[in-house]
C-alpha cells in the first residue's frame, strides 16, 4: 500500500478515527451501562455508526488532502510542463488527471532529459577541450618555424645568400600552411552555423569522380598507386553542389593516397544504386585505421598515431569538412578499416 497517495491515507486516517471511537464506545458504554451490550441492536448502532463514521472520515480527509496537496503539486506540475513544451504554450490541467502521478512521471522523464543534457554537456567540454588544445597545437608548430627562420635572417642570415632565399622560402610555406588551416576552420564553422549555402544542381557523380581522379592521377603514381572508378554503363545523376562533392572526392581519394600502401597500392571507387540515393565508396589497401580511432576521424584536427607516422603535412581537417558538407546535403558519410587491409570511406548523395 502506497501510503503518499491521498486515498490510502485517508483511508488509514479513517480507519484509526474508526477504531478509536469503537474503542471509546465500547468502553463508555460498558462504564455506564453494563448491561447494554446484550442486546443486538447495540451491536447493530456500534456498526452503523463506525461505518458511517468510517465513509465520512475517509471523504473528509481525502478532500481535504486532495485539495491541500493538489494546491501545492499543481504549482511544481505547471512550472515542469512550462519548462518542458517552452514557455509558448499553456498547460492545461484537465479535471481528470491524476496530478500526482502526472508529476512523478513528467519528474522522471525531466531527470532523465537533464541527465542526457548533463553527459552532452560533458562531451562537448571535453571536445571543446580537445579542440582548443589542437588548434594551438596545429598553429604553434608553423609560427614557431616562421620565428625560427625570421630570427636567424634578422641575425644576419639574411646576408648569408646560402641560406637567405631557402629560408624565406620555408616561411613562406610555414605562412600557407597557417592560412590553409585558418580557411580550412572557416569552412567548417561556416557549415556549422549553416551560413554558407549549398548551390545545389544536377551533375553525374562518375564524370566528377574521374575528374579528381585525373587531377590526383601524379600524385598517385609518385606513391606507386593505382586509382580505378569503376565506371556504370550508364550515368548517375546526383543532386549536390558540385564544388563542395568535389572538395570531398578530393580528401578522401587524396587520403587513400596518403595512407595508401608504399608499394603496390591501389585506390578503387565503386558508385551502388541505393533507391533514392546513390552511394560512392572509395575503398584502398593502406594502412587501414584501428576501431577505436574510426568515430573520431571525422572531428576537427584528429589524426590516427599511424597517420602522424607516415606523414606530418595532414592538419587532420579534410574528413571534419567533408563530413560537414556531406550532412549539409542531409546525406550520411561512413567509414570501415581493417589494419593491414584497408578502408573504405562511402558517401550517399540523392539521385537526381
Ligand atoms: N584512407 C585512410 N587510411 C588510413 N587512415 C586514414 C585514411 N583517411 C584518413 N585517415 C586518418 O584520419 C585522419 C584524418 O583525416 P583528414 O583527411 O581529416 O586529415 P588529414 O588527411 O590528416 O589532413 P588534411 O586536413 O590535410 O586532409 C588522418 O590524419 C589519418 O590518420
Ligand atoms: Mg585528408
Amino acid at each position: 500500500m502506497k501510503f503518499h497517495e491521498p486515498r490510502n491515507l485517508a483511508i488509514l486516517n479513517a480507519l484509526i478515527i474508526t477504531v478509536t471511537y469503537i474503542i471509546l464506545f465500547f468502553s463508555s458504554v460498558v462504564l455506564i451501562f453494563p448491561h447494554a451490550f446484550t442486546h443486538f441492536s447495540s451491536y447493530l448502532i456500534l456498526i452503523l455508526s463506525s461505518v458511517l463514521l468510517f465513509l465520512m472520515a475517509y471523504f473528509i480527509f481525502r478532500y481535504t488532502l486532495e485539495r491541500f496537496i493538489y494546491s501545492k503539486i499543481r504549482l511544481i506540475y505547471k512550472s515542469i510542463h512550462l519548462f518542458k513544451v517552452g514557455k509558448k504554450e499553456k498547460p492545461v490541467i484537465l479535471p481528470e488527471q491524476n496530478i500526482i502521478e502526472n508529476v512523478q512521471t513528467e519528474v522522471e522523464s525531466w531527470e532523465d532529459e537533464k541527465q542526457k543534457e548533463i553527459e552532452q554537456l560533458n562531451r562537448l567540454e571535453e571536445y571543446r577541450r580537445d579542440f582548443i588544445g589542437n588548434v594551438s597545437h596545429e598553429l604553434k608548430t608553423p609560427l614557431f618555424n616562421i620565428q625560427g627562420y625570421v630570427s636567424t635572417l634578422l641575425d644576419g642570415g639574411l646576408e648569408d645568400p646560402t641560406i637567405n632565399r631557402e629560408y624565406l622560402k620555408r616561411s613562406e610555406k610555414s605562412i600557407e600552411r597557417l592560412v590553409k588551416i585558418i580557411e580550412d576552420l572557416d569552412e567548417i564553422s561556416q557549415l556549422d552555423s549553416g551560413h554558407i549555402r549549398l548551390n545545389v544542381t544536377r551533375f553525374d557523380i562518375v564524370a566528377l569522380t574521374q575528374e579528381v581522379a585525373e587531377m590526383l592521377e601524379m600524385k598517385a603514381i609518385k606513391h606507386h598507386i593505382s586509382i580505378t572508378v569503376n565506371k556504370p554503363e550508364k550515368h548517375i545523376l546526383v543532386e549536390g553542389d558540385k564544388d563542395k562533392i568535389r572538395q570531398v572526392l578530393t580528401n578522401i581519394i587524396d587520403n587513400s593516397i596518403r595512407y595508401g600502401k608504399c608499394e603496390d597500392g591501389h585506390t578503387k571507387i565503386t558508385f551502388f544504386d541505393m533507391d533514392e540515393n546513390i552511394l560512392t565508396e572509395i575503398t584502398d589497401n593502406g594502412i587501414g585505421i584501428e576501431t577505436s580511432d574510426l568515430v573520431r576521424v571525422f572531428e576537427r584536427f584528429y589524426r590516427t598515431d599511424r597517420g602522424r607516422a607516415v606523414t606530418r603535412k595532414g592538419k587532420g581537417l579534410g574528413l571534419a569538412i567533408s563530413k560537414h558538407i556531406i550532412e549539409a546535403h542531409q546525406q550520411t558519410i561512413q567509414v570501415r578499416s581493417t589494419i593491414g587491409v584497408g578502408t573504405t570511406f562511402g558517401f550517399t548523395l540523392k539521385k537526381a
